[in-house]
């Protein structure tokens, strides 16, 4: 892996920041876009754009084509079925907001089973014209306690209209699950098991192939939040057996405004629509309407095409690397900030497993995280710093909230160097 090849693709990367050189570590919140990425959309407004789907033309043709082509792209790279098991949506946050809102319309005709058996869901969904959800006995769905909001809220706000419940899966002190009692929440037959592969504030990286099998063994669907994962390690849905798979595409070298929702097919089947409008239909009286084949049918209105066209160049770049590799020099950028931020006096890591991605988060004593970021922004250093959307996490640990680095492809060893010492000087300001 050639470092200074990597970084000339990505321009926004070769500039000062207050007279500073920047040194960008905020990638768990959005990675920087390579060229290729802001080429491939930029040649869609210029020469391709266009309303897909509906048009007879050259045109729509075309762009309907590179937009489904994007479709198996992102199908291929997970290693799911059928290209139809993959939605477009904004990003992680629609797809859970999604699940949650389809789930809630489809849990009254789940019904729940001893251990071996499980919630099986009906073969038909016989309220397809209609949405009017029928009150649910006491919905249960299970998360852990180390949720982004986005795959927390959504699931609570739509229980809580029911009177049912979230259940929560601890960890211990070191960001670790304890799946023991994820053992015993399973038992009190969640109808769906909502959980992060990687944890944006700790890094731990959860078991969720073993967490999938068990929660089947119940027969309890699984959604795997992927936001912090797929630009870091290979996915395969098929292997991992997830239900339902999540992602952000700014979060792996992609534009903003797009990203994906994979399901069974069997389970998006089972699922009504989320939103109503053009492009999801197929049949529309007055009197009823009846809906499109998968995955059009969880897709209403304009699709965001470039952005997705800007999704599979992301794919081809990241597929054009050494994965391994690439996870290789992760792994070395974070232990080498690990070692070196060790160093300081009253450093208290948050999140210390084994098992863990490129971020690291951390406060300091008697150093508040918002100042000590600001102090280090002034350095060219860019970390974020608060709670990271997963304010449970924070009162869990007591704390505020971290400042947090998190680091991409395109960071280097000496860039944890500046970024340690930017710390050290802060924190000696700041005491
Ligand atoms: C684990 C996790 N889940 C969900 C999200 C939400 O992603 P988005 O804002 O792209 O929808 C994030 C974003 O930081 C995340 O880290």
């Amino acid at each position: 892996m050639n470092i200074n090849e990597i970084r000339a693709q990505f321009p926004v990367l070769d500039q000062q920041v207050y007279g500073k050189p920047l040194v960008y570590l905020d990638n768990a919140a959005t990675t920087q876009k390579p060229l290729c990425v802001i080429e491939r959309e930029r040649d869609y407004y210029l020469h391709e754009n266009c309303n897909i789907h509906r048009g007879v033309h050259y045109l729509s043709q075309k762009a309907t084509e590179a937009y489904e082509h994007a479709r198996q792209t992102v199908a291929d790279f997970i290693h799911a079925k059928e290209s139809r098991e993959i939605v477009f949506t904004r990003g992680t946050t629609e797809s859970l907001n999604l699940l949650a809102t389809s789930f809630e319309h489809l849990f009254p005709l789940l019904r729940g089973c001893p251990k071996g058996g499980g919630l099986i869901p009906e073969p038909q969904f016989p309220g397809q014209t209609h949405r009017s959800a029928p009150t649910l006995a006491s919905p249960k769905v299970l998360v852990t306690a180390m949720e982004h909001h986005s795959n927390l809220v959504p699931w609570q706000q739509m229980v809580q209209r029911h009177h049912g419940q979230l259940l929560v899966v601890p960890m211990d002190d070191k960001g670790v699950l304890d799946l023991e009692q994820y053992e015993k929440l399973l038992r009190e037959g969640p109808q769906v098991v909502s959980i992060a592969h990687i944890s944006n504030v700790l890094g731990t990286i959860n078991p969720i192939k073993q967490m999938i099998a068990m929660a089947h063994e119940y027969g309890i669907p699984v959604v795997v939040d992927g936001a912090q994962s797929m630009a870091h390690h290979p996915i395969d849905v098929q292997d991992l057996d997830c239900d339902f798979f999540v992602f952000s595409g700014h979060k792996m070298y992609a534009p903003m405004g797009i990203g994906g929702l994979y399901g069974k097919a069997e389970w998006l089947g089972k699922l009504p629509p989320y939103q109503f409008g053009g492009e999801m239909v197929d049949t529309v009286s007055f009197e009823k309407t009846t809906f499109n084949v998968l995955p059009f049918k969880f897709e209403a209105g304009t699709p965001n095409v470039g952005a997705a066209l800007g999704l599979e160049t992301a794919i081809q770049f990241l597929q054009s690397l050494d994965r391994k590799e690439v996870e290789a020099h992760e792994n070395q950028l974070l232990h080498s900030a690990i070692q070196q931020l060790s160093e300081i006096d009253g450093i208290r890591f948050i999140g210390q497993a084994e098992q863990r991605s490129g971020l690291v988060s951390f406060i300091i004593e008697g150093v508040h995280p918002y100042d000590l970021g600001t102090i280090i922004d002034k350095m060219g250093v860019a970390v974020r710093t608060g709670h990271h959307c997963a304010e449970p996490v924070m009162t869990r640990f007591g704390i505020p909230g971290t400042v947090r680095a998190s680091f991409a492809l395109y960071n280097t060893l000496e860039e944890v160097e500046i970024f340690v010492k930017a710390v050290k000087k802060a924190a000696m300001m700041l005491r």
